[in-house]
């Protein structure tokens, strides 16, 4: 019997032994009493059903003790009419072989690991498992997807094999769903599941949570799996059992299975066997940057020359796939009146060699072949350089989109700028062949954000006569596994999240894809027969380029931006949470610190559960919470949250977009000249008048000669301008009422906007001040006529100065906050140096940096007024700022 009890969301107990420690609470075997307990009689109208007929028989056989008394496990049994057609594809999968085992497995434990080789049925068939054991009748089963498109089809697929209805077995995302009252089976991104613990911490709707795809390591299923490692046995303590099956790809399983943290005793864990044919692996013999042109020729010369079989081919986003789909079509197109079966005259596999000028696999190359390799490399690349001067470029904006939610626009990249080869001859030679070729391509693409009916599309067999060819991003490397492909060409690269440790803005970059994922890449070519792999890059790069596999995003991003994400989300200790792989813990501590200085933590007292002293923990502020909804470190959230109220939120997007960039000014200041706040305003300033002008001068197409003239990097403002489209239009969907424009004519600041800028930088660098030094403060032993000024910075002993190029050594102002902090000089000349520095007024500190401030009792004279226009009493205030008691003046404040 099933009860359904439904938690408290409210329940701050349960919140707590939540995050109480990194032990994981113990679970007490009772010893059984009673067999009836335990092996109840199928009282199911009489008609003894599958699974507990099962049960039966595996409790008689084995030791008790082997089964939790305590475990729910469902007595009925739910009746499929499956398509026969459906019943023949499912009967092929590994995995209905183990049914057995896994069912098993999953009535007698809460947790199971799953894994297996992508293809073999794990997400498709275990969620129809456990329907089919009873385990949608009273609570739904959850399924987890890091993908938007997997969440989608893969819903699709199952409600397609049970032969049930989107009603039955739906999904949920942001922005999207169809999930009913009726919903049985609930595919959802793990975002959404996210949301829905700090709502109900039991997670009391589900019967099973299926956490799939746990390999790709997405922030988001971490956490959940650490959380979940606390729910399941809460759950259970309260006799309503949660399931958790954590599936993934045969990548790195033991950071589930072996891991303490998580789980004190292993879980058990079950692998998929499947049947993978032989996969020919050919490397390139030269990188060429331009991928793009290698995978569309190799396409050609498989397509023209090679056996029938389907060819999937992997690039980095949607724009790269709709570019490769259109040019594959045009080459072989498909046409619905021509009866293609009879004009083909079907190739051999003696006809041609597979490797298809490409090298066999040779990974043990010695290292001279390496060097001269990697020479060969620097070669080209420096010829594509060359070459990139005298062609016209190709718009990085045609190709770059990110990949899986579509409102990060991308910055570009080095690696992938400018798409050249040194081959362009050598696609001519290809004209004869695509010519004589009769046989179409049904090409097709596969990407994150593709509607639903077209993604169906590539599981489909392709028209009588054509060779079906796939065009996709990674979501095919594990997410997704489309029928029949004998041919895997690899570009090697993908589009990863990149974050900036400056300001915690994110990018989509192209990078190498690790050598794990080329291989997860190259079997999919071996799922119905052998197959090849061709990979566009060298062996060399292989070895030498391409990661082993990438850390997971949590240790990847930045620790305020975790940190503040964790803390909205009712997890306290983040030092003590059971990460699958934990950050660096003093980085986790530094940053708190850092939150809490700004305010956007504060301290919040509390008595621990079940003891008596009280205990100090950080908690997020209703400004952390605002700060939170920007996609920046939350010092650059803060600056942004504010500029809201002060109506400067388009200013202040510009501000940090042209701070996050490095080095945008390589002229001097001198072509800026200011005066009043906008001098004060300093470096930033002066960043963000460039900026506007830069802007303007992009609408007239004259931004390559502004940049010369006014010592600005044009890719510098190039990516400044992306950041700035990325960041407005992620701002306009999570802050409500934000609405923000880029205006190409921004105006610089005037007064007494320069002035709130002043502040608004304040509020969010207020724990990098500096204060200027007289002369004589300058330590003994320090050149003192080399300096005609110093300053003091809160934590430093030694004096530190403004950077050479700053517009602020114009007035050397008394208080200052810097962006960074930085060394120059060699060892006999060495000094540390601001960045970015912008003069501020020292009344301003305990209001915008209270945290740091030491203001004592309100002074008697002059008397305390009531200030009329805020209702507030107002007092003077004398204290100091900071660890090394800096006397501020005397100020007046609430
Ligand atoms: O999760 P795992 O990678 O183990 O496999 P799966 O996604 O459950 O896929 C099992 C099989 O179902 C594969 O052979 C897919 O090609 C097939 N499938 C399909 O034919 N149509 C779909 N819409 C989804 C999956
Ligand atoms: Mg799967």
């Amino acid at each position: 019997e099933i009860k359904i009890e439904s938690a408290d969301p409210s329940n701050t107990e349960v919140k707590k032994e939540l995050t109480k420690d990194t032990e994981v609470t113990e679970i007490t075997e009772e010893p059984i009493q009673n067999t009836d307990d335990i092996i109840k009689p199928d009282n199911n109208g009489g008609s003894s059903s599958k699974h507990s007929d099962k049960i039966n028989s595996i409790s008689m056989n084995e030791p008790l003790k082997s089964i939790k008394p305590t475990l729910d496990v469902p007595t009925v049994h739910v009746d499929i009419k499956r398509d026969p057609k459906v019943q023949i594809a499912r009967l092929k999968l590994p995995i209905l072989g183990e049914e057995q085992r896994i069912m098993e497995l999953v009535n007698e434990n809460e947790i199971l690991i799953v894994s297996g080789e992508t293809g073999s049925g794990k997400t498709t068939q275990i969620p129809q498992f456990l329907y089919e054991a009873g385990y949608a009748e009273n609570k739904m089963i959850a399924v987890t997807e890091p993908r938007r498109v997997a969440t989608v089809a893969m819903s699709k697929r199952v409600a397609h094999e049970l032969a049930l209805t989107s009603k039955e077995v739906s999904y949920l995302m942001r922005f999207e769903g169809n999930v009913t009252k009726d919903t049985k089976i609930k595919f959802m991104t793990d975002g959404v599941l996210l949301k829905e613990i700090q709502s109900d911490f039991l997670l009391s709707k589900y019967s099973v949570v299926i956490i799939d795809e746990a390999h790709e390591r997405s922030v988001y299923t971490d956490i959940l799996l650490g959380l979940l490692s606390r729910i399941v046995p809460l759950r259970l303590k309260r006799g309503i059992t949660l399931r958790l099956i954590i599936m993934s790809a045969t990548l790195r399983v033991e950071d589930f299975t072996d891991n303490t943290r998580l789980f004190k005793t292993p879980p058990p864990t079950i692998k998929v066997e499947a049947r993978q044919f032989p996969v020919t692996i050919h490397f390139n013999k030269n990188t060429y940057s331009d991928y793009l042109k290698e995978a569309y020729k190799k396409a050609v010369k498989i397509h023209t020359r090679l056996p029938e079989g389907g060819i999937l081919i992997f690039v980095t986003g949607q724009q790269e796939v709709n570019y490769l789909v259109r040019k594959l079509k045009a080459s072989f197109p498909y046409r619905k009146d021509v009866d293609y079966t009879k004009l083909i005259t079907k190739k051999t596999v003696n006809d041609v060699d597979p490797a298809l000028d490409s090298e066999p696999e040779d990974i043990e190359s010695d290292d001279d072949e390496v060097e001269k390799e990697m020479k060969r490399m620097r070669k080209a690349r420096k010829k594509a350089k060359q070459k990139s001067k005298q062609l016209p470029k190709i718009n990085l904006d045609d190709y770059d989109m990110p990949e899986d939610d579509g409102q990060a626009d991308l910055v570009s990249d080095d690696d992938s700028d400018g798409h050249l080869s040194d081959s362009d001859v050598e696609e001519d030679t290809l004209a004869p062949a695509i010519k004589s070729c009769r046989q179409p391509l049904w090409a097709l693409p596969l990407y994150s954000m593709l509607g639903s009916e077209r993604q169906a599309r590539v599981f489909a067999p392709p028209p009588p006569g054509a060779r079906l060819c796939v065009v996709s991003t990674d979501v095919a490397e594990t997410s997704l596994t489309i029928p029949a492909i004998k041919y895997v060409v690899d570009t090697g690269k993908k589009k990863m999240r990149v974050y900036s440790h400056a300001t915690g803005a994110s990018a989509w970059r192209v990078v190498w894809a690790s050598r794990a994922g080329a291989e997860q890449r190259a079997g999919r070519a071996g799922r119905t027969g052998a197959g090849h792999a061709y990979r566009l890059y060298s062996a060399a790069v292989f070895q030498h380029d391409c990661p082993a596999h990438y850390e997971p995003e949590l240790c990847r991003r930045p620790a305020d931006d975790l940190v503040l994400m964790m803390k909205c989300m009712g997890i306290d200790k983040v030092v003590n949470f059971p990460y699958p792989t934990a950050p660096d813990k003093i980085q986790l501590r530094l940053a708190e610190k850092r939150l809490e200085v700004l305010g956007i933590l504060e301290k919040y007292e509390t008595k621990k559960f079940k003891k008596k002293n009280a205990e100090e923990i950080l908690k997020v502020t209703p400004l952390g919470k605002a700060v939170s909804a920007f996609p920046l470190l939350p010092r650059y959230g803060k600056m942004l949250a504010l500029s809201h109220q002060f109506n400067l939120l388009p200013y202040a997007i510009a501000l940090v977009s042209a701070l996050t960039v490095q080095e945008v000014m390589t002229g001097k200041a001198d072509s800026w000249p200011a005066t009043g706040n906008t001098l004060l305003l300093g470096d930033p300033g002066v960043l963000l008048r460039a900026v506007g002008a830069a802007e303007y001068a992009h609408v007239k197409g004259e931004e390559e000669l502004f940049c010369a003239k006014y010592g600005l990097r044009e890719k510098a403002i190039k990516e400044i301008r992306k950041l700035r489209k990325q960041l407005t239009s992620e701002i306009n969907l999570s802050v409500s009422g934000a609405n923000v424009t880029i205006d190409p004519e921004m105006k610089p600041p005037d007064d007494k906007q320069a002035k709130l800028l002043r502040q608004l930088l304040l509020s969010g660098l207020g724990d990098q001040v500096g204060r200027k030094i007289g002369l004589d403060e300058v330590k003994d032993g320090e050149d003192k006529r080399k300096f005609k000024y110093a300053y003091h910075c809160s934590n430093l002993e030694e004096p530190v100065f403004l950077h050479s190029e700053s517009i602020l050594r114009k007035s050397i102002p008394e208080w200052v906050v810097y962006q960074e902090l930085y060394e120059t000089g060699g060892t006999d000349r060495r000094k540390m140096v601001m960045r970015n520095v912008t003069a501020i007024e020292p009344e301003w500190l305990p209001i915008y940096v209270p945290q740091m401030c030491n203001l004592g009792e309100p002074l008697s004279t002059p008397e305390p007024r009531y200030d009329e226009a805020s209702g507030r009493v107002k007092c003077h205030f004398k204290g100091t700022f900071g660890l090394s008691c800096w006397e501020l003046p005397v100020v007046e404040i609430d």
